[in-house]
């Protein structure tokens, strides 16, 4: 069973954004791993500025309260494993 969890992307356009630095395009590609995995309980929304496109592009991940900066497409995989693999049940 995979838990709830929301990924933030910002994808916030202008020079210097997260937009500018590929962040519309991380958004899709969060939003289409989280498909392909089939993950139902996970969100991928996009977010609003805060002030960090210094290191851009930001994703935060919620509840886990974990902030990812510089954001690559190949970075994807391995964010969404971390916080949405399924957790096992000890028996
Ligand atoms: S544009 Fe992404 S943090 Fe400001």
């Amino acid at each position: 069973m995979s838990k709830f969890c929301q990924i933030f992307v910002c994808a916030t356009p202008g020079e210097g954004r997260c937009g500018a630095k590929g962040g519309d395009v991380l958004l899709e590609r969060f939003r289409e791993e989280v498909e392909e995995r089939g993950i139902p309980s996970a969100m991928v929304l996009r977010n609003a500025c805060t002030r960090r496109h210094e290191e851009g592009p930001v994703v935060f991940v919620y509840p886990d309260d974990v902030w990812y900066t510089h954001v690559k497409l190949d970075d994807v995989p391995g964010i969404v494993e971390r916080h949405l693999a399924p957790q096992r049940v000890e028996t």
